[in-house]
């Protein structure tokens, strides 16, 4: 049976992350988890969100995954360290590669910050930034009413356009040259970010570095899938399948068909 990589998410944020596992690593099998019925994490406190993140570890763990993808901002900067001890595989988290990507990125050393308010928060964006640049600057906004939306399946409304202007407000004009979207939900809101920030800002998802740094992990390993391997993916959520299956179907262009199974969280 192959081994596969699980990632989870606290609803379909992390499908973001899995779009990008899929297309760099096309041979790996796939189990994700989205918790779309406590979604979102951001207001909840640092103690539940551990304890969700847990109890989703113990669930994934029955599917003898090769490597854990916490594919959640909130839950990577309250839990990563608690998994890591509860586990012997791999667990990668999405700040450490989001704020790589963006100290590659930018030109200037200023870099912005969103995400949800147990992101911001943490501070664990500004950790993650400074411990690999000392000097850089950074400007942070936590965005509370983004994830919700995307949630709900509302990434292409017409109302989009103004909640993000003005959950972005305070930033736009600021000298930044990058923008990390703290939060695996703003990838699905990228073009409104992007209009409101403007064109000189670029947008950084961690997505595109985790899926790097799996890859690595995974080969130095010796645990790549052999090529030629075609994985059967497989879909979880603790909430509507019906909502979860459009959005993903959206999301991954229907690369695959998807039939999510739910988990009735404890
Ligand atoms: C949330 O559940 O509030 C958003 C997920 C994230 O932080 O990436």
């Amino acid at each position: 049976m192959q081994q596969a990589i699980a990632i989870l998410d606290s609803g379909v944020g992390g499908l973001t992350v899995v779009k990008e596992v899929m297309r760099q690593l096309p041979q790996e099998k796939i189990i994700y988890f989205g918790d779309t019925a406590r979604s979102p994490y951001g207001p909840r406190s640092a103690d539940e969100v551990r304890a969700f993140t847990s109890q989703i570890v113990d669930y994934l763990i029955q599917f003898n995954p090769k490597m854990i993808v916490i594919a959640c901002n909130t839950a990577t900067a309250v839990a990563i360290e608690d998994i890591r001890a509860k586990v012997t595989i791999p667990v990668l988290g999405v700040i450490s590669p989001g704020a790589r990507a963006a100290i590659k990125s930018t030109r200037n050393g200023v870099v912005g910050v969103i995400g949800t308010d147990g992101t911001i928060r943490s501070h664990a964006y500004d950790q993650a930034l400074t411990s690999i640049s000392p000097g850089i600057q950074v400007f942070s906004e936590a965005c509370p009413l983004l994830a919700p939306f995307v949630e709900k399946g509302l990434f292409d409304a017409e109302e989009v356009d103004a909640i993000v202007e003005k959950s972005l407000r305070s930033l736009v004009g600021k000298p930044m040259d990058c923008l990390i979207l703290g939060c695996t939900h703003y990838p699905f809101l990228s073009h409104a970010i992007s209009r409101v920030m403007g064109p000189e800002v670029t947008l950084i998802s961690s997505a595109d570095e985790t899926a790097r740094e799996a890859s690595t992990i995974l080969y130095h390993r010796g645990d790549l899938a052999k090529n030629g391997q075609i994985p059967v993916h497989q879909f979880f959520c603790s909430g509507d399948p019906e909502l979860f299956k459009r959005i993903a179907q959206t999301w991954l262009k229907d690369q695959i068909s998807i039939a999510p199974v739910v988990w009735q969280v404890p």
